[in-house]
């Protein structure tokens, strides 16, 4: 659904993301929310991607008062209906110059009780989702020598975590991985392919954790906000998205940002 205003409402758009299309997914809610709301505050027409369609088509109506907005409902792990998306995507805002590739799930299970599907399911969406919104974008990047990609992975992929199913690990490894491949191989095209590697911040994606799961997360985060540890929040992640999407950081690719209130210090 395109938000209600038009791509630049006759208004000459400013801001450090001016004129740009970007691709955030998984946006209903969480960091993709907030990266969403970001990009579309300094200038950027955002689509919004989400599994769940009405709740995405309405967080872009929302937004849609700050800047243009398209809402759509997407499975990230299948790869046709991404295509069908960036297809839309294109038709709609224009080619694509950002993408944030933020859709994911986490697992609450504990290592000796997680089972096949849960790690299948794991690398569906967080791994398999990932490259196939990297793919479906590349042909508008590569024909404009322009592109910036940001993949979310996550501190338990550097290192071991308490509280965590090893297939989320596992599948957020990959994403970077392939963060240092594709920025390798992309840099001749102008695409810079960044990660952000959040620690614990509390979100949704926690709804099935126990308290005392919780408070081993947050534990191990030395930053206090407002008093609390663990205080951490989505647009510390959408912040760390705009500069990494923006012409701040056009030398800068391959690259894992930390976000996560020094839980991994001095690496
Ligand atoms: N919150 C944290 O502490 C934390 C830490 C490290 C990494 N991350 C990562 O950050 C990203 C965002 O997490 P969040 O905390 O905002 O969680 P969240 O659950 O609020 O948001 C995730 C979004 O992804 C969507 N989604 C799930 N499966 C999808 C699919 N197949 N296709 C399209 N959309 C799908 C969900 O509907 C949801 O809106 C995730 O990749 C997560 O793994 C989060």
């Amino acid at each position: 659904m395109l938000g209600e205003r038009g791509p630049t409402d006759g208004r000459p758009a400013e801001g450090r993301m001016a004129g740009r299309v970007a691709i955030v997914t998984g946006a209903r809610r969480g960091f993709g929310r907030a990266t969403a709301k970001r990009l579309l505050e300094e200038g950027a027409s955002v689509a919004l991607w989400d599994l769940e369609e009405a709740a995405v088509e309405r967080a872009a109506m929302e937004l849609a008062e700050i800047g243009p907005t398209l809402g759509l409902g997407v499975d990230v792990g299948d790869r046709d209906q991404v295509q069908a998306a960036a297809a839309l995507t294109r038709a709609e805002l224009g080619p694509v110059d950002a993408l944030v590739n933020n859709a994911g799930i986490a697992s609450s299970a504990l290592p000796w009780e997680a089972e096949e599907e849960s790690w299948r399911r794991h690398f569906r969406i967080n791994a398999d989702g990932t490259w196939w919104c990297i793919q479906a974008c590349l042909p508008d990047m590569r024909e404009r020598g322009y592109g910036k990609i940001v993949n979310i992975g996550s501190l338990s992929a550097q290192q071991g975590r308490p509280a965590t199913d090893p297939a989320y690990p596992a599948s957020k490894g990959a994403v970077l991985g392939l963060t240092v491949s594709l920025a390798h191989n992309l840099g001749a095209d102008g695409i810079c392919v960044n990660a952000i590697n959040p620690g614990y911040i509390r979100t949704e994606i926690h709804d099935a954790f126990s308290e005392e799961q919780l408070a081993t997360l947050a534990a191990d985060v030395p930053l206090h906000r407002d008093g609390i540890k663990g205080g951490g929040r989505p647009k510390d992640i959408a912040d760390a998205a705009l500069f990494l999407l923006s012409a701040e950081s056009d030398y800068i690719t391959g690259e894992f940002l930390s976000v996560n209130g020094g839980s991994r210090t001095g690496s």
